[in-house]
């Protein structure tokens, strides 16, 4: 049966480690110079309805450096863009590349395009999850820390799609989770209730300071995600409390890391001087995208 990968729940404990695994092997051959090419005649299609940098430069370069190819899809330029049906598009794409990657407005068009395809799906982020970008900040929290159990994570700001993942893998990861997130801009309830249910500890409350109490990573993302650009000037207000800036820090654990997954609005949810000091890992978060996703596409295709 294909494998798709639109929830980090998608994956068990175990794959996650090995997969975690596979990543730091894959970064740790890509610095002396080998590429085995277990992608051969693989091509990934990359359906972006939302703007990116990061998940469609990695995947297109981890596609490449597996030895496949990665097609960039615009859907404006698509048939799908002048109302062609998801599941039509599902069953065309299907014929032609071997997975598809997709940044979808609606996490609903995510499912049903896996559930029409006969191709693995990627979500490449949604309204509702991130999980690519979680995989990359599970793998740079062991690269740092040498564990996930027990890791006390502070997210600071809007309870959004990244957040949303986040509390999913505290059930495979152990992570403890507290999260500060303005009344009415909290995470869903859903994603709560399934992560407590399966046993991860997750605090949700309104106060950044006791959030960030000893934690040993400070995590934060844009209040203004896209989609809510209209909302932008009102959201400033709102968050203005929970800018992730050196007071705020001083807080948490001693050399405690920060994490961001971007683009970060620099004087908004993070200050200059956080994102570009010694605590901030947010160029390897960053850098990670790749090793984690061509893991993630052996996975699904090899
Ligand atoms: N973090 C992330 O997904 O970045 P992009 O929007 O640039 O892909
Ligand atoms: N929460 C942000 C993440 C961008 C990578 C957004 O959805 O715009």
């Amino acid at each position: 049966m294909k494998k798709d990968f639109i929830s980090i729940l998608d994956i068990s404990r175990d794959e996650l480690s090995e997969l975690i695994g596979t990543a730091c092997r894959l970064k740790e051959e890509r610095k002396v110079g080998v590429f085995p090419p277990h992608l051969s005649q693989k091509t990934l299609g990359m359906i972006f309805e939302k703007s990116s940098t990061r998940t469609r430069i990695s995947f297109e370069v981890g596609m490449y450096e597996l030895g496949g190819h990665a097609l960039f899809l615009n859907p404006k330029d698509m048939q799908l863009g002048r109302g062609e049906a998801i599941k039509d598009t599902a069953r065309v794409m299907s014929r032609f590349v071997s997975a598809i990657m997709i940044r979808a407005n609606s996490h609903q068009a995510i499912i049903e395009l896996a559930a029409h395809g006969d191709i693995p799906v990627i979500n490449g982020l949604s309204d509702k999850e991130h999980p690519c970008q979680i995989l990359a900040d599970i793998m740079t929290i062991v690269e740092q820390l040498h564990r996930t159990e027990k890791v006390k994570v502070a997210w600071v700001g809007d309870g959004n799609n990244v957040c949303n993942s986040l509390i999913l893998s505290a059930i495979l990861t152990g992570m403890e989770i507290r999260i500060a997130c303005p009344a009415g801009y909290q995470p869903s309830d859903s994603y709560i209730k399934t992560a407590r249910e399966q046993g991860a500890v997750i605090d949700l409350g309104e106060d950044p300071l006791v959030a960030v109490k000893d934690a040993d990573v400070v995590m934060t993302d844009t209040w203004v995600s896209m989609g809510h650009e209209e909302e932008t000037r009102e959201r400033e207000k709102i968050f203005a409390r929970y800018q992730v800036n050196k007071e705020l820090l001083a807080h948490a654990r001693p050399g405690a890391i920060v994490m961001h997954c971007l683009p970060a609005h620099r004087g908004y949810e993070i200050t200059d001087d956080v994102i570009d000091s010694n605590q901030s890992v947010v160029w390897d978060q960053a850098e990670n995208r790749l090793h984690v996703q061509k893991a993630l596409l052996l996975r699904l295709l090899a």
